[in-house]
């Protein structure tokens, strides 16, 4: 295909107008992707939004748990992604993962009955449903403590799946014990919060050097970082939020302030146009959320107005049954 983005842009935008469409787009989309969005935002208000917006088809451009919650949400609406692209994060864990995780703590004497499951929404829907059928529920980086505050009210041992870091901070920022299956051999019945050992590749890349180099480089600079990044990080940083509130963080910062960033690429890239770096010498970018490009994007609106509409999400009733209910338990909340 031998359009500009301009004509792209220009085409995308005429099919908008014609068809009974949202496009929706996370902050780790390429630039020319994002500005064709009517709904942005980080996960939790991703799916929120798109829960509330009443057109027929969603073009969800971002990775494939995303498009995946939106269609459990509302399993009447079609969905759309211009790439199945899968988070890495998500693709360390699968239902058959999941009930290892449950043996293992059952091996140590915790019986089911006494395990609460939380799931980031970094997951795929099998693990979603397996999270709601034990009584389980969701959490994003923009509610996790509020969520696992929520879940430590039963008085249960919380299986936290399947990002290791998230797990770690919010005990760290809490006061509690947490421990990681596989890696330290602290007995689970000691620990508050059991977590997985799964990570995200892209916030694995910043590291204390990075920040050290930053405060003597810059003497009063911010560091601001996602939860996704490891605990020595976060427990470094001025300021860790999910990405909306990193945006708002920055946002809010007076012109004059430094401030270093510890998340995806594109996101920090259109932050502002002085005194805000990445925190990394290699470029943190997710490859999975830069798979999207403006040309699928058009590509997936033509294929709904020729009446073929490719790449649809489809999640079956089971799944769609339970990861539903455990991420309706975190919207209520
Ligand atoms: P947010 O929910 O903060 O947008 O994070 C999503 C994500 O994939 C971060 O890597
Ligand atoms: Fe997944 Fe990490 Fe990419 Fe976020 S940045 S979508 S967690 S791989």
């Amino acid at each position: 295909m031998n359009y500009t983005n301009e004509e792209l842009k220009k085409k995308i935008q005429e099919l908008k107008e014609r068809l009974d469409v949202t496009v929706v787009a996370h902050f780790y989309q390429r630039d020319e992707v994002y500005e064709m969005a009517d709904i942005t935002g980080d996960s939790l208000e991703l799916a929120m939004k798109t829960k509330a917006d009443d057109k027929e088809f969603v073009v969800f451009c971002g990775v494939a748990f995303m498009g995946q919650s939106v269609k459990v949400l509302s399993p009447e609406k079609r969905v759309l992604m211009p790439k199945m692209a899968c988070c890495s994060m998500a693709r360390m864990i699968d239902s058959l993962y999941y009930d290892e995780s449950v043996k293992f703590l059952e091996d140590r004497g915790i019986p089911k009955e006494q395990i609460l499951p939380i799931t980031y929404i970094n997951s795929n829907a099998d693990v979603k449903a397996k999270v709601g059928e034990m009584g389980g529920m969701v959490c994003t980086s923009a509610n996790a403590k509020k969520i696992i505050t929520t879940a430590l009210g039963e008085g249960k041992k919380i299986l936290f799946v399947p990002d290791r870091c998230l797990g770690q901070n919010i005990a760290n920022q809490m006061g509690l014990k947490s421990m990681v299956i596989g890696v330290d051999d602290t007995d689970p019945k000691d620990a508050d919060i059991i977590c997985y050992d799964g990570f995200c590749s892209v916030h694995q890349l910043f590291t204390v050097e990075d920040i050290e180099f930053y405060r003597k480089k810059y003497p009063g600079i911010k560091i601001a970082v996602h939860p996704e990044c490891d605990p020595k990080i976060c427990e470094a940083a001025d300021f860790v939020g999910s990405t909306s509130q990193l945006i708002r963080y920055i946002s809010e910062l007076p012109e004059e302030q430094k401030v270093a960033v510890g998340t995806e690429y594109n996101l920090v890239n259109r932050l502002r146009p002085k005194n805000t770096y990445v925190l990394s010498s290699t470029k943190p970018e997710c490859p999975t959320m830069n798979e999207t490009t403006l040309e699928d994007l058009y590509l997936t609106l033509k294929s709904i107005e020729d009446g073929k509409p490719v790449n649809e999400i489809e999640v079956d009733e089971k799944t769609v049954k339970w990861a539903r209910i455990a991420l309706e338990r975190m919207l209520e909340l």
